[in-house]
């Protein structure tokens, strides 16, 4: 069984890219203990450390930040007009709860002159119950953001919340951290400002120089109706990325991760994210370039404040990290 408590408490911390000390903070106290080093990089990258004896390097990477709107002015009744931190939809942000850092609550809507779809970042906005720009603009400022609210909804073996992306992929880092044994140096980086175009990643990769770097994110999946097709499915396992629109990951790395799940009996399956970007290949174009692969988990109505995973695929890909790090020979050139 996995560890729901910590699961809900990674969720449900508060960190839009480039304000994620409070997620670092939570998501610190989890591995500190497991860990011979912890520290924060000048971006602010969390990176926890297991000393090993090979002499080799694997990294981990999940980032920790999360999609949010951002501040742009507040109007004369209290009202405030936002931009988005990372890809949010202004149409699915409408009608929608949201929280700032400091507790502060909203609620946002759209200007009603024209249709709800018709709903652009310009025209959207966000309701703090204040009665005057000067109300407003004592519980917020300019540059602050605030990330959508939501509950932890259990459905069968789904699990519906806002920021699995990438909440559940660090809460699985954090659990195969735990309990894994590996030779190796394993660094677990939880990286910072994936959302608004991976700059985190590859910095912290450029610095520890790792043999492997392995990320694990959400990625799509082909089984709602109507959808896009792909292959990926709910409750098939964590699967294996060959390809997104930042990385194609080399045959040697995807075969390294086929083969440490078959030979533990951990079921995967084949990705490939038609758009959208990942640390994978941030972390593959650092320094004099990495060997990356990524382990993501399917999710369904990603971007969408009700993201919603199957906890079996959680719990293969929480196995497949820790299969990683625990394989003796590591891909090679
Ligand atoms: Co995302
Ligand atoms: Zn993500």
């Amino acid at each position: 069984m996995y560890d729901k408590e910590m699961l809900k408490h990674v969720l449900s911390a508060y960190g839009p890219s480039g304000r994620e000390e409070t997620a670092s903070e939570v998501i610190k106290s989890y591995v500190a203990p497991y860990a011979d080093e912890v520290y924060n990089d000048r971006l602010g990258n969390l990176i926890a450390v297991k000393k090993g004896t090979s002499g080799k390097k694997i990294m981990f990477s999940a980032h920790m930040d999360q999609i949010g709107l951002c501040v742009v002015d507040i109007d004369e009744k209290g009202f405030l007009r936002v931009t988005n931190v990372g890809g949010v939809n202004p149409i699915i942000s409408i009608a929608r709860e949201v929280v700032f850092k400091n507790g502060t609550r909203g609620v946002t809507f759209f200007e009603t002159e024209k249709g709800a779809k018709e709903t652009t970042m310009a025209t959207l906005f966000v309701d703090i119950g204040c009665e005057s720009y000067e109300e407003a603009a004592a519980k917020v400022d300019i540059g602050d953001m605030c990330i959508f609210a939501g509950n932890f909804v259990e459905m069968g073996n789904k699990i519906s919340s806002p920021y699995m992306d990438d909440r559940i992929a660090c809460a699985a880092l954090i659990e195969a951290f735990r309990t894994m044994k590996s030779e190796h140096d394993v660094y677990a980086v939880f990286t910072v400002q994936e959302e608004v175009g991976l700059r985190g990643a590859g910095p912290a990769a450029f610095a520890i120089e790792p043999d492997i770097n392995i990320s694990c994110d959400v990625c799509g999946m082909g089984d709602i109706p109507n959808c896009v097709r792909m292959s990926v499915k709910l409750g098939e396992g964590a699967t294996v990325k060959a390809m997104d629109s930042s990385v194609i990951v080399p045959v040697k790395v995807r075969e390294f991760l086929k083969n440490a799940a078959d030979k533990r009996g951990i079921k995967w399956q084949n990705e490939i994210l038609r758009s959208g970007g990942t640390d994978t290949g941030a972390a593959q174009r650092a320094g004099k370039g990495t060997f990356s692969g990524c382990v993501s988990i399917p999710t369904r109505y990603i971007h969408a404040p009700i993201e919603t995973i199957d906890v079996r695929d959680y719990e293969a890909a929480v196995a497949l990290l820790r299969a990683a790090a625990e394989e003796k020979e590591l891909p090679r050139v």
